[in-house]
């Protein structure tokens, strides 16, 4: 059978009423037959139905043992976080999300956990990297704005000779492409608010662990810290995951398609898209995943920021906002929006440029996509011979 078939069927009609739909259980208690005799809940920030089911569905669908929902991306992380200690240290790949980068610094940091930030598109640089004292090893491959990409199995080889988890931000794939607790990672985590939800209608995140103690721990974090997931946030999940094969399968074939025509393009410089024969990873991307994703990245010939403007101002149905993974089209300029608060020389290093564009690649028909970008490629020209 395939993933899709037995995703859609992995979602539970329900015992009580037939319901084909799963319910929505809005409710803060459940009523005991006796102290400590009850139907399996009994207060809602440490079990409720709705989420419960979320809670397995994607432990199914990451092919791992234990799920545990959250409040939103960083709450997962954040989790995961609790998992360390005092003198503990993580080996981080350098293009992390920038919420990540700043729970890491501006949180942890003061509490004596130490990161160590590689380039882990090359697997000799977290061998490098790791110390005695490294108990994570943390990954997100693609990377965002940049789409680099990092050998999950490999690194998980790395993970395990020297006794750290390896923890795969696995947000912008999906598991619909890529499921690495099966390359060997042992905790995934998502932004269910991108792909997995996939409406851009909702706040969430999601860990899942190949081992079943580990993900107790974090089910006792859940529970100790607060930071769960509403019945009614875990219903739209459930409802957007019923989808997320179907989605993420046109997301790719649009992506793709973008990605081509970008590259064709007199006023493009680079495009950055793992499904390009040209990506520097071309190959590890094409071993670990079944499609290269939705997201694809560009900098222009003029690079600067007042053309980058111009093109992020000019899309009609590229709408101009932060997130990705929806059924809208998205565009971001990430050196003024999430890449805002990093030194110049420390961004342009990184890749993002100043007229790197992010483009989240949605579900309209690819030939009006198309159409899009050419127009607001073309004003871009007419805004150079204007301002001459
Ligand atoms: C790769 C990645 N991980 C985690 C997060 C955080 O997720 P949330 O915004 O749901 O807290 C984001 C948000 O953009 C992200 O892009």
């Amino acid at each position: 059978m395939s993933n899709a078939t037995q995703l859609i069927h992995s979602i539970p009609v329900d015992e009580l009423t037939g319901a084909i739909s799963v319910p929505i259980y809005q409710t803060s208690t459940f009523v005991q037959e006796a102290p400590g005799i009850n139907k399996g809940y009994d207060y809602a920030r440490t079990g409720n139905p709705t989420r419960a089911t979320l809670e397995q569905i994607i432990a199914q669908l990451e092919n791992g043992s234990v799920g545990v929902a959250f409040g939103s991306g960083l709450a997962a992380i954040d989790g995961i976080l609790k998992l360390l200690q005092s003198g503990d240290e993580i080996v981080a790949v350098d293009d992390i999300y920038g919420g990540a980068f700043r729970l890491f610094t501006q949180v942890y940091q003061k509490f004596g956990i130490k990161v160590n930030y590689v380039d882990t598109s090359k697997v000799e640089n977290v061998f490098e990297a790791v110390t005695e004292k490294t108990k994570l090893i943390w990954l997100e491959t693609p990377t965002s704005p940049t789409l680099k990409i990092s050998d999950i199995q490999a690194i998980a080889k790395v993970a395990k000779a020297n006794r750290c988890w390896l923890c795969v931000d696995n947000t912008f794939a999906s598991p619909a492409l890529q499921q690495p607790l099966s390359l060997g990672a042992d905790i995934v985590i998502h932004s269910a608010t991108k792909y997995l939800g996939g409406h851009s209608d909702l706040i969430a995140g999601l860990v899942v662990t190949k081992d079943k103690e580990l993900g107790n721990q974090i089910k006792f974090i859940q529970n100790a810290c607060g930071a769960i997931l509403s019945p009614f946030d875990s219903w739209l999940v459930i409802r957007g995951v019923e989808t997320l094969h179907l989605r993420v399968r046109q997301h790719c074939a649009n992506a793709l398609v973008v990605a081509e025509f970008l590259s064709k393009h007199p006023a493009v410089d680079k495009v950055y898209y793992p499904g390009l024969k040209d990506h520097n990873n071309h190959e590890i991307a094409k071993k670990q995943s079944s499609g290269f994703g939705g997201i694809v990245s560009f900098s222009l010939k003029e690079d600067t920021e007042a053309a980058a403007h111009q093109f992020v101002t000019s899309t009609q149905l590229f709408k101009l906002a932060e997130s990705l993974g929806g059924v809208k089209s998205l565009v971001s300029h990430p050196a003024s929006m999430t890449h805002k608060t990093i030194p110049e020389e420390k961004r342009r290093a990184a890749g993002v440029t100043d007229s790197l564009i992010r483009l989240s690649v949605g579900l309209e028909e690819v030939e009006d996509l198309i159409r899009d970008i050419e127009h607001a490629l073309s004003s871009i020209k007419i805004r150079k011979i204007q301002t001459v």
